[in-house]
């Protein structure tokens, strides 16, 4: 091992589960799977690949918990027992790879591309079908379809779900002032604007048990006027905690923030979340994982010397070189391939649906991979 790199790679615990180091990949959907959301071999390939980098966890991409309310036609689905083999052969590959696997579960709300979406309020997204406002009956059933999708993760032989509570989907539009202009229980003040995350959570936990861990994907500021921000976002965290979650995963933006030209300055650089991540390592004690342009081994090895975060997450950073954890290992920092600043290529594909081929691999990869995605028949 390099030295100075001790606390990078330290084991940790997150609930029963022990951590082989602190590296993890974030959640990264690549528009990979077959439309419909069948598991194909692209994305299989692709997770153990991810798996076998030396990454200690892997959190899948985000499955649906309701396929009618989706974000595209080629998104992993939780939604039915008919999908549970494919998420099982997507937690073994992951598993044979050598990583602990989790499985993020979400819900798109008003940034589904399907017409009657749902979201907390009608508040349209430019591009999109116009959201209808929830029911308390649809509020009782999309709460019911996050625990059955979760319930069909730990069946399928994942080691913990992770609920996306980021990137201004469902759990988000609810608690922002923004996006949810409700007048009942569920909108107005901090703890009515709580009130579906919060029931999403015990009922995932109902679902899974007490001993299964629960991961959180946190957004701790919308980076909009008016939207979610930091202070609240610091209390949530604490109720998080108090709820049991496992860890909390820390990021910032939403799909109506990401293309702002500031935000976009902002993302380019490296660490670009990390300070959120510190602030709410400071409001906790879970773990806490940070992410966002952590390219370099030594700002990851300090984050965690430094008590900035538990754990970091990997996601562009992972794809561009999936060699990152070794050579961060054995200090050939000077050879990583970088996911490119400024670069918006894989958003981009995956906002057309189109499977990804990293803008940052080495010409031969690229050619392999466009490859292997036409041989998926995409
Ligand atoms: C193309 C793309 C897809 C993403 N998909 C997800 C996702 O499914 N769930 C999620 O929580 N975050 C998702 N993210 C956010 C990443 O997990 C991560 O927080 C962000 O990209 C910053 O880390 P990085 O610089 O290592 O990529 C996605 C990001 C990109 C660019």
């Amino acid at each position: 091992m390099a030295t100075g790199r001790r606390n990078l790679f330290s084991p940790v615990k997150i609930g029963s589960l022990t951590l082989k180091n602190r590296l993890t990949m974030a959640p990264l959907y690549l528009a990979y799977p077959d439309p419909g959301g069948r598991a194909n071999p692209l994305i299989l390939s692709h997770y153990s690949e991810m798996a076998r980098s030396g990454v200690a966890m892997v959190i899948t991409e985000s499955i649906l918990v309701n396929f009618d309310q989706a974000g595209g036609n080629r998104f992993l689905r939780g939604d039915s027992d008919r999908h549970v083999d494919d998420l099982r052969r997507l937690a073994a590959a992951i598993k044979e790879g050598g990583a602990v696997a989790g499985c993020q579960i979400n819900h798109p709300g008003r940034f589904s591309r399907s017409p009657g979406s749902l979201a907390p309020s009608p508040v349209p997204v430019a591009g999109l079908p116009a959201p209808r406002e929830m029911t308390p009956e649809d509020i009782r059933n999309t709460v019911r379809d996050y625990a059955g999708a979760a319930l069909r993760v730990k069946q399928a032989g994942f080691d913990l779900v992770e609920i996306h509570g980021g990137t201004g989907y469902l759990p988000v539009q609810f608690l922002s002032p923004r996006t949810n202009q409700r007048t009942d229980l569920y909108g107005g003040n901090f703890e009515n604007r709580t009130r579906f995350p919060l029931e999403v959570v015990r009922a995932v936990r109902q679902a899974v048990g007490t001993d299964y861990p629960v991961g959180y994907r946190f957004l701790a500021d919308e980076w909009l006027p008016g939207g979610f921000s930091l202070p609240e976002a610091l209390k949530w965290a604490r109720i998080l905690q108090d709820e049991g979650i496992s860890y909390l995963s820390v990021t910032a933006g939403t799909y109506e923030s990401f293309f702002i030209p500031e935000i976009m300055d902002l993302s380019a650089k490296e660490g670009f979340m990390a300070d959120l991540a510190a602030a709410v390592k400071r409001e906790v004690t879970v773990p806490v994982i940070a992410a966002g342009r952590i390219s370099s081994p030594a700002l990851a090895e300090n984050l965690i010397a430094e008590g900035k975060a538990d754990l970091v997450g990997l996601a562009r950073v992972l794809l561009a070189d999936p060699l990152w954890p070794s050579k961060a290992m054995t200090g050939r920092d000077g050879e990583i391939n970088h996911c490119l600043p400024g670069c918006a290529a894989c958003m981009q594909m995956v906002m057309q649906e189109t499977p990804v081929v990293c803008a940052a691999w080495p010409d031969e990869r690229k050619k392999a991979a466009k490859k292997a995605v036409s041989e998926t028949g995409n």
